[in-house]
């Protein structure tokens, strides 16, 4: 018997019909940043052509990514830093820039959109920690406290998803509960469940202003080392009631997105984080990699190792060139 299995990749027209990994716009969720002010678009020097944006740019920016068939955004705020604390105030705050935000989106777009938010004191720390900071340690029930407060907060402005990205043990849980007994049984948890301790977070802390103050994250962001740990993380997080689960970083992890996908029977998210943006956007601008290739190649094997959904900061390059 001869075997030829060249003859399926000899035309663009076979090798599509043929294609087992197909990436569509719905696959993606927008990260976006938003920032006070108005008509504001602020570069981001590690983040090239990507942008922090006041409030109603955003809105613009959510109006283009909807004409362009992404449905999903996930938001992250830039606290100032006289509203930074080790309580996280600021990020219970009502009117708070969060809360403000997701009740412009849903005014603007309903449930044309699915707006996601970040739940994690980082970004609200005077110590640049996702958890509340006692004699140096960065410690775990009192946060998962405030995370919870945090997201029914997140829940009262009108958020669809609750994303927790700090990893303290148990906040699945404990949001869970706190959604329940405020009575937001609608809104659900998008949960990074299995999140390492990553240089490739860079850009977003510079983005964010979020870098930690002493010391890093490795007592509560996982070991690029280990794989069995994920899986249990994982397993937690889906019995404390997480809707959705998401790996992070995505191109190091590829092994580990695999390995969740076939662990589990909920959507599996990859993010697909700022460094590693980064790293193709320095290759590009140096003319070293075709950008366009690079993102498709990149996203592609993102998906076929069995990510549902692909948060990127190469949303809409890649919308634009999907559509
Ligand atoms: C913080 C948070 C981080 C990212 C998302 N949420 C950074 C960190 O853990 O330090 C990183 C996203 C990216 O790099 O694109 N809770």
């Amino acid at each position: 018997m001869i075997h030829r299995p060249r003859i399926l990749r000899q035309t663009a027209a076979l090798r599509h019909l043929v294609a087992e990994t197909r990436l569509a716009p719905t696959d993606l969720i927008a990260p976006l940043f938003v920032v006070e002010g108005e008509g504001l678009a602020e570069g981001i020097p590690s983040l090239p052509g990507y942008y922090r944006r006041s409030l109603d740019r955003t809105v613009a920016e959510v109006e283009a990514l909807l004409a362009l068939g992404v449905y999903a955004v996930l938001l992250f705020v830039k606290c100032p830093d006289e509203r930074k604390d080790n309580v996280g105030t600021e990020a219970l705050n009502p009117e708070g820039l969060m809360q403000r935000s997701v009740r412009a989106l849903k005014r603007a777009f309903g449930e044309r959109l699915c707006v996601m938010t970040d739940v994690a004191l980082d970004p609200y720390s005077s110590y640049g920690h996702d958890g509340l900071v006692e004699n140096g340690q960065i410690v775990n029930d009192p946060t998962v406290a405030v995370l919870a407060q945090m997201a029914v907060s997140h829940a009262q402005a009108g958020a669809d998803l609750v994303a927790p990205s700090d990893m303290m043990d148990g906040r699945v849980g404990g949001i869970r509960q706190a959604l329940e007994a405020a009575g937001h049984f609608q809104t659900g948890i998008l949960s990074y469940s299995a999140k390492y301790a990553s240089c490739f977070y860079g850009p977003f802390r510079d983005a964010l202003d979020s870098a930690p103050g002493f010391g890093d994250k490795k007592t509560y962001q996982m070991d690029p080392a280990n794989r069995l740990e994920a899986l249990r993380e994982v397993a937690l997080d889906v019995a404390e009631g997480a809707d959705l689960v998401m790996v992070k970083p995505a191109l190091a992890y590829l092994d580990i997105i695999r390995e969740v996908r076939n662990a589990v029977r909920l959507p599996v998210a990859a993010y697909h984080v700022s460094g590693e943006y980064a790293m193709i956007k320095a290759a590009a601008q140096r003319g070293w990699l075709d950008e366009t290739q690079a993102i498709l190649e990149t996203t592609t094997a993102i998906k076929r190792a069995g990510a549902d959904l692909i948060a990127t900061y190469f949303v809409k390059q890649l919308a634009q060139r999907l559509a």
